[in-house]
């Protein structure tokens, strides 16, 4: 198994691109959207196992000042390997000087905590889906 980073968008199959958010498990991405989504990102990364895409994530940014982090995901059985890490270093070289956010999945924390990151204080969400988002765990339930 030999990985790979690779941050440009050529030749990218969408429709297997989200089977990675459906058996991650990320929930299921609309292939259309999620290319509209990672053109107009400031930056995307995929990991690659030779010529088959294995994970995902993608950063919006200012280019100057802040940044936030989504859709970090992989194959089940590319996960625990240490390629979680692999992508979010690369995203986070692309992001050098800038503040960087990203709302993690429940149970996910600790990830991004031995990346560095720590939990905010004041984090605030406006959701298309409250609902959706109250029973995720994302928001508290009041
Ligand atoms: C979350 C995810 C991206 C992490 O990637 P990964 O390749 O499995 O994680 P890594 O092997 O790079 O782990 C790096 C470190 O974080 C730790 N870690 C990983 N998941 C963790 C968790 N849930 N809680 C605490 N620590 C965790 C690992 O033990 C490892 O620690 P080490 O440096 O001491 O060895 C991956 O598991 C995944 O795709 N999960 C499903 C989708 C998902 O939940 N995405 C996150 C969206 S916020």
């Amino acid at each position: 198994m030999e990985i790979f980073l690779r941050f440009d968008l050529e030749n990218i199959d969408w429709k297997s691109v989200c089977e990675i958010f459906e058996k991650a498990p990320l929930g299921t991405r609309d292939p259309v959207k999620l290319m509209i989504a990672s053109e107009n990102s400031a930056v995307v990364c995929f990991a690659w196992d030779s010529n088959r895409i294995i994970g995902f994530g993608r950063a919006l940014s200012d280019g100057v000042t802040c940044a936030a982090i989504y859709d970090l995901c992989l194959l089940p059985e590319y996960q625990s390997k240490g390629i979680g890490r692999l992508i979010m270093n690369g995203i986070l070289e692309k992001l050098q000087n800038q503040n960087v956010i990203l709302y993690a999945v429940p149970g996910k924390q600790g990830f991004y905590e031995k990346l560095g990151f720590k939990t905010m204080l004041t984090a605030m969400g406006s959701f298309i889906d409250m609902e959706k988002m109250k029973q995720m765990n994302y928001i508290s339930k009041d």
